[in-house]
């Protein structure tokens, strides 16, 4: 469906981000894809959704297909309007001073159809918390709530492929799980989605497959649940490993070292 080649990107002409990373996002698959602060994994989904151009980035090298097609010439709308493709940002983007309501209007602006009342509803479904909430200012829900109407919001453009940033940010372990129900079912009624997550644990655990990012290239890739057991995985991303380590970047440049070079 999606499919990233070899892809350059570097912020100011000098910041080199994205240092010739390449992976495959299949149809009606959750995609998962870890790595450390700083790994380039919001890079990534900005260059993907169009948007990494507001940000001083430029694509260097490398392509982005849709089915086989570039979209790297395109600009965000167009991306997508013509793929059904949305991002959406790790710091939640909503309207504070709108309700809950106004904010899922608000993010159907580009639509002209008049199902906008039913989809609303629909969309609130997956998200019953908000439900008591639909008159109050967005500003005042939880994280949770936020994060929720977020994707709520993402919902309202009738996406077929969604990217979440980090989703779980900031977020206590139950709402976590909770929300994490809610991806899945998402991907259920057929949304593929590409999960960018620091709670590799929670995230793995609804993923098909997944990504290990480190410095703007992949260094290891399989199904979710083989990454589940994979020793270095374990150790950088589960906190599972019996290493004494202090320095989780020394430990981490190690085995880089050792495993991956
Ligand atoms: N607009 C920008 N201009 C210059 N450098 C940037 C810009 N945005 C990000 N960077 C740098 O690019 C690198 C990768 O950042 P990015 O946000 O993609 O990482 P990340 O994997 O999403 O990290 P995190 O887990 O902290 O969200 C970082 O070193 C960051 O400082
Ligand atoms: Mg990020």
């Amino acid at each position: 469906m999606l499919s990233i080649e070899n892809l350059r990107v570097v912020y100011h002409d000098v910041i080199s981000v994205l240092n010739g990373i390449s992976l495959e996002v299949k149809e009606g698959e959750v995609l998962v894809i870890i790595g450390a602060n700083g790994a380039g994994k919001t890079t990534l989904l900005r260059t993907v959704a169009g948007m990494i151009g507001f940000y001083d980035g430029d694509i260097i090298d490398g392509d982005i297909k849709m089915n086989d097609v570039s979209i790297k010439e395109l600009d965000s709308a167009d991306i997508m309007k013509r793929y059904n493709l949305t991002y959406v940002m790790e710091d939640r983007p909503i309207f504070n001073y709108l309700t809950i309501d106004e904010n899922l209007k608000a993010a159907a602006y580009s639509r002209w159809d008049n199902k906008i009342k039913t989809d609303m509803e629909e969309v609130l479904d997956y998200f019953p918390v908000l439900k008591p909430l639909r008159n109050k200012k967005a500003g005042y829900a939880s994280g949770g709530e936020q994060q929720m109407l977020a994707i709520g919001m993402a919902l309202m453009t009738k996406p077929k492929i969604l990217l979440l940033d980090e989703p779980s940010l900031g977020l206590a372990p139950l709402i976590t799980e909770e929300l994490f129900g809610i991806i899945r079912k998402l991907n259920k009624s057929g949304i593929t989605i590409v999960l960018v997550e620091q709670n590799a644990y929670a995230a793995l655990n609804i993923g098909n497959r997944g990504y290990v990012v480190e410095m703007g290239r992949v260094v290891l890739d399989g199904e979710a649940q083989e990454l589940l057991k994979n020793e270095d995985v374990r150790e950088f991303y589960l906190g599972a490993g019996e290493s004494k380590r202090k320095s989780y970047k020394d430990a981490k440049r190690y085995k880089r070292r050792k495993r991956w070079l």
